[in-house]
């Protein structure tokens, strides 16, 4: 394949890209992210049109890349040779800093976690979500916490220095003692990075039915206990929260996540991928047997394009800045002085040093902040 894609090193050129796999070994009920079961028989057309999609793509030069999903290590260890290889002929990678994969814990080999620290890969995002066998269940893993364990000493194996477990907090019926050994069980472990997420019922899943059917009962006050829970037990261990579902031990905060929400530009590949490059931003179509078609016809999945004005740039910006610990100097909200005023005043947002950030209280209702600036 001949390559479109003209890098000169020190040019620029976008620096974050993200790959969407959309396939899982089983799906999770409480999942929206754009996945469908493994078919094998779609695999191969899959990744040619990645690597057809990059092909044709706008100037790259990655810092960071970031393999997301869906599940990519639901791959074979020869699918994902195929494509990494595919992606290392068409790229130039002489400033990539970060090579982050997602991981369901039933997908990881020895085989595989060694041939991908062999290509290139360094970071490693694996999906625990919980230890208990009953909470497992409830939440429809495919994987038992013997599994991730096991999984994880595979990984520390080939050789990765830098990984990060997800855990979910606010599953149905789970206790505030369960999930403080969750997050102890998972410090014990020592991984660089925690993400830990409060369960979210998204409209198009089966959890949401469950909920909107009175078998599942959201309780906000409990979630924020929660939460309490997880920002004091992981700052206590050494883990720093960077934002608001993200902690990090020093120096090992994610560089592709903090690229969003700096507001960088990054391409992204695959069904459903969001792309935001000179002021303009589309999605790929979500469903892959129509990506692979129309990459093929025209080297694009484009589905619908918006632009970036000035002031939506701004305003993402503050959304996703004061949700870190770093925050955003404060000329940035120049335009909503009076609320943020009064966000301060009310103890939802501190300032220091000329830059603003979500307080401890603020952080708890981040959600509904954010929605004053869109
Ligand atoms: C795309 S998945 C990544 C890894 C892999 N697919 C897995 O599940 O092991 C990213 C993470 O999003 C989180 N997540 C997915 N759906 C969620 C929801 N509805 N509420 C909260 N967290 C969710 C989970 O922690 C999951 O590990
Ligand atoms: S949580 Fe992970 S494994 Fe489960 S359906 Fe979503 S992407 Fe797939």
């Amino acid at each position: 394949m001949e390559s479109k894609v003209r890098i000169t090193s020190g040019e620029g050129g976008i620096k974050h890209l993200y790959v969407h796999v959309p396939f899982c070994p089983k799906i999770c009920p409480y999942c929206s992210f754009y996945k469908e079961a493994s078919d094998r028989n779609r695999t191969q057309a899959f990744l040619d049109a990645v690597l057809l999609e990059l092909d044709s793509a706008p100037y790259l030069q990655p810092t960071t890349i970031f393999f997301g999903g869906g599940t990519p290590s639901a791959l074979s260890t020869r699918q994902l040779a195929y494509l990494i290889n595919g992606l290392r002929e068409l790229l130039d990678l002489s400033e990539l800093q970060e090579w982050t994969i997602e991981m369901n814990p039933a997908t990881v080999s020895e085989e595989k976690a060694r041939l991908l620290r062999s290509l290139g890969i360094n970071r490693v995002s694996m999906g625990v979500q919980a230890w208990q066998p009953e909470l497992l269940d409830r939440l429809g893993r495919v994987h038992s916490a013997a599994q991730a364990l096991r999984s994880y000493e595979i990984l520390r194996s080939a050789g990765f220095e830098n990984v990060n477990l997800d855990l979910i907090f606010g599953i149905p019926g789970q206790t505030a003692e369960q999930w403080r050994e969750s997050l102890l069980q998972t410090i014990e472990l020592g991984p660089e990075h925690i993400s830990a997420y409060c369960l979210t019922y998204e409209e198009d899943t089966e959890y949401f039915l469950r909920l909107g059917a009175g078998e599942f009962v959201q309780d906000a006050g409990r979630d924020a206990e929660l939460f309490e829970q997880t920002m004091d037990t992981l700052e206590q261990h050494g883990y720093s929260q960077y934002e608001i579902s993200n902690y990090a031990r020093p120096g090992k905060e994610c560089l592709h996540n903090l690229a969003y929400w700096t507001g960088k530009e990054y391409l992204g590949l695959g069904p459903s991928a969001f792309s935001t490059v000179a002021s303009r931003r589309w999605q790929n179509v979500p469903n892959t047997p129509d990506y692979i078609k129309r990459v093929r016809e025209s080297g694009s999945a484009c589905l619908c394009n918006e632009i970036i004005t000035p002031d939506i740039h701004r305003a993402e910006k503050v959304v996703f800045g004061l949700r870190t610990n770093t925050g955003i100097p404060e000329e940035l909200v120049e335009p909503w002085r009076q609320p943020i005023g009064e966000l301060v005043t009310e103890g939802f947002v501190e300032r220091n040093a000329g830059r603003i950030r979500l307080s401890r209280s603020g952080r708890m209702v981040a959600d509904a902040i954010g929605e004053m600036f869109v």
